[in-house]
């Protein structure tokens, strides 16, 4: 099945969104997590692994220690430049196994019935037109009894939860304007086809539709936690990927005019979308000011998931 929405032809081979899975990715889950989420999973070494929408491999050299040894990892995407480059990042991790890199399309996936013995996914469903389509694909390449595994976030929620910001206090108007408008953009992204940005908790419900077993989900710990003098390797990331975020004007337009496209589809007033734009210039003004001052601080938690679920046999 071809899809015909903008997202889906998104690339993510460059610019933005390759920053996005390369920063980002750094400390995006924490290492003792991981460790305890390859046995949640029952991971094994030797294990059939097929990763959709794989970009760089980042769930392939992630769980690699576990499933690695005399294991066999296929990265699927349909970026042919990430995944030459992510063939070469394979050279280094995946030592004592086989990775591969296949081109293929999330709807149709270049595999037989019943190949993997795990099928697994990271923040791809949530920029899918029809993500149940896909998981019905991905389930029909796994084993009887093989594992499905994702992670994928629900951005609404963290978008509609009290966050924490030195550089500016929200007043209560601006806190409800602010969940207009990601209640308004996230209506819009879905009815332009750019994906369900909070798809996280929707996905054990469509799993079970799908009739599979032994579903069961757990979040992630991560908080997004800076105070001066940002003493952990994790904090200097964060700080780093936010000062370029906060601070690059090109950026700053395409998320403006982005968001007012998927505000109109979402049926928002646009004056609404104009004030919060305001507000977001405050916030961007004193947050640039707080960065070249070394003060700027903030606390905020994330709503992103990870779901198991078996295949029946
Ligand atoms: C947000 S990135 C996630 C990459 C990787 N899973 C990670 O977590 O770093 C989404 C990836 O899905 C790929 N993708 C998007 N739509 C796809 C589709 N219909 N079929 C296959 N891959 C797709 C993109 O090229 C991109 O590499």
């Amino acid at each position: 099945m071809k899809s015909k929405n903008k997202q889906d032809k998104a690339d993510w081979s460059k610019g933005r969104r390759r920053r996005a899975i390369v920063e980002q990715r750094k400390y995006l889950w924490y290492p003792e997590a991981i460790e305890k989420y390859a046995s949640w999973l029952g991971l094994k070494p030797g294990m059939t692994a097929i990763d959709v929408g794989c970009g760089l491999g980042y769930l392939g050299y992630t769980y690699w220690p576990y499933f690695g040894k005399g294991g066999h990892y296929i990265g699927v995407d349909k970026s042919e430049k990430l995944l030459k480059d992510a063939e070469k990042g394979a050279k280094v991790w995946a030592r004592g196994g086989k990775a591969e890199f296949k081109m293929g399309d999330a709807y149709k996936l270049p595999f037989e019935g019943g190949f993997g013995d795990w099928v697994m996914c990271q923040t791809l469903l949530m920029h899918l037109e029809k993500p149940k389509e896909a998981l019905k694909e991905m389930i029909r390449v796994l084993k009887p009894g093989g594992l499905f595994m994702c992670k994928e976030p629900d951005n609404l929620s963290a978008g509609l939860s009290r966050q924490f910001f030195s550089a500016y206090e929200f007043s209560h108007d601006d806190f409800i304007l602010q969940a207009k408008i990601n209640l308004t953009l996230h209506e819009g992204r879905k009815k332009l086809g750019r994906g369900d940005q909070s798809i996280g908790n929707k996905i054990p419900h469509m799993l079970s539709e799908l009739g599979m077993r032994g579903i069961d989900i757990r979040m992630n710990e991560r908080v997004h936690f800076l105070e001066p003098p940002y003493e952990s390797e994790e904090q200097k990331q964060l700080l780093k990927i936010l000062i370029k975020q906060h601070t690059n004007e090109k950026d700053k337009k395409y998320w403006i005019e982005q968001g007012r496209e998927e505000f109109k589809a979402g049926g928002g007033n646009l004056a609404d979308y104009d004030r919060w734009i305001e507000i977001m210039d405050k916030f961007l003004a004193a947050a640039r000011k707080q960065y070249k001052d070394g003060t700027f601080a903030c606390c905020t938690g994330s709503y992103f998931y990870i779901i198991k679920a078996r295949k029946p046999r």
